[in-house]
């Protein structure tokens, strides 16, 4: 696999050019919300301009708008590894999780269980709490301070025949660590019970694969992955058929449109095609050679809104080349874990620099896994504090030299709280993602260590 050609990755990013106060922004926000690429401002402009219409109507725009639907669905079914008929597009993944606990609370009895967990974010908290009202008992799982890892023995204590529902994320918005789900499927499973799980803040990082995890329910947010602001649901089709979504009479009862309320947000749903399909492309460039049928097919898809797009011809790895994996690579899913697992591997030596560099900094606090050797449970999203300083103060200095990072809680409150943070302004996070250069972490350091040299 090739390395990632950041060059061509910047240049796909219209406002990683810009400049505040003569100097280049830095965009660590990344865990707050991505920047885009110009494809999705495009194919978002162009949605408004020629298909801009509601849906099922016997009429040119319309029927755009109805294919644009189905090509969203079909983009998403290949970013998560599943079939297009479990995706449900919503407003954000905090919106759809409310959907979700709302229509599984209507079949559960007092006394039941949902297990939640301390490292989440509260949009896969408070949705389940809110069953409390329906004598639903809610358990909170642990976080071991250490590491800010979850503790995997208190989970296997609370899960027990009355649990229904395990809600976890697959990584810390926070902290960055990643849960073994994997691991929690099969012991909520082994219980009967489901599992919700918050990918919000892991699918920019690394290839998912929802039917081989194995997890009942998954939610994520595109603008968390170089999209615009749509939430994206991915439900078992046995789950979003059974269970009861609170809808309209007049909206479709057939699954997934049964879970969408009202009308969705059709220039998002083109900005989330073309951001699957800027995924696909970098897939092509790390490929081993890239496969300029795959490539055209993929601006072509931009342009129209293909459905069921497959590559007629994906080249492998000269190193590679049984059949199998051939016909592995036929398709715009192969692309998609190729350039998830570029962004990963890459990700993961920024992590390195960026950890290694932050350590060295007198007076600085760090918050989450520090061993090289376990970078495999950990995005590339740290979290700190400087001494004698609030998250904001270091943060409004960042900001001043044009570096952009987040402060506070993040809605990880349960987690700030725990780790004695919350008080006294939460944390400070740098989230890295793949368009971030080793340039742009020399420089956070360097800023790092002159703001903590303030007062020290
Ligand atoms: C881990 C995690 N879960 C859930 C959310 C909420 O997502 P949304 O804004 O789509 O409701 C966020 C947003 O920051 C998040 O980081």
């Amino acid at each position: 696999m090739e390395p990632l050609d950041l060059k061509w990755i910047r240049a796909q990013f219209p406002a990683l050019t810009q400049k505040i106060n003569g100097k280049p922004a830095i965009f660590f926000d990344g865990p707050g919300g991505t920047q885009v690429p110009g494809a999705v401002l495009d194919a978002m402009s162009d949605y408004l301009v020629r298909s801009n219409a509601n849906a099922h109507g016997a009429f040119a725009t319309s029927a755009r708008t109805d294919a644009l639907i189905t090509s969203a669905r079909a983009a998403i079914a290949d970013f998560l590894g599943c079939n297009s008929d479990e995706v449900v597009f919503g407003a954000n993944m905090t919106t759809l999780t409310f959907a979700v606990s709302r229509a599984i609370g209507r079949e559960l009895q007092p006394g039941d269980e949902i297990i939640v967990t301390r490292l989440d974010h509260s949009a896969n908290i408070s949705p389940w709490y809110a069953l409390e009202e329906r004598g639903v008992i809610i358990r909170v799982v642990d976080v071991k301070i250490e590491e800010c890892t979850l503790d995997m023995s208190d989970l296997s204590q609370q899960i027990n025949p009355r649990t229904r529902l395990v809600a976890v994320s697959y990584a810390s918005n926070a902290v960055g660590t990643i849960n073994d789900v994997a691991a929690i499927v099969r012991l909520a499973h082994a219980v009967g019970a489901l599992v919700f799980v918050d990918a919000v803040h892991y699918t920019p990082h690394a290839p998912i694969n929802v039917h081989a995890l194995g997890c009942d329910f998954l939610a994520c947010s595109a603008y968390k992955f170089f999209g615009p602001h749509v939430g994206i649901l991915y439900g078992k089709r046995e789950h979003l058929t059974r269970f009861t979504p609170y809808k309209v009479k007049p909206a479709p009862e057939e699954v997934p449109s049964r879970w969408e309320t009202g009308t969705l947000n059709h220039e998002g749903l083109a900005g989330v095609v073309a951001a699957v399909n800027y995924l696909a492309k970098l897939g092509c460039h790390v490929s081993p050679a890239v496969d300029s049928e795959l490539v055209s097919a993929l601006a072509e898809a931009d342009k129209e809104g293909l459905e069921n797009f497959s590559c007629p011809r994906f080249l492998t790895s000269p190193n590679q080349p049984s059949h199998e994996l051939a016909s592995a690579y036929h398709s715009r899913r192969a692309a998609l874990v190729a350039a998830m697992s570029a962004i990963q591997q890459y990700e993961r030596e920024l992590s390195h620099k960026l950890i290694s560099g932050l350590l060295e900094i007198p007076g600085l606090s760090f918050y989450g896994i520090t061993d090289p050797s376990r970078f495999a449970w950990r995005t590339p999203t740290v979290a700190f504090r400087l001494a004698g300083q609030t998250p904001e103060t270091t943060a409004k200095a960042l900001g001043d030299r044009s570096i952009f990072a987040w402060h506070g809680n993040f809605y990880a409150l349960n987690l700030t709280e725990k780790l004695g943070v919350e008080a006294s302004g939460g944390l400070v996070r740098i989230g890295v993602v793949h368009y971030n250069t080793v340039e742009e972490i020399h420089q956070l350091l360097q800023g790092l260590n002159e703001i903590a040299a303030l007062t020290n």
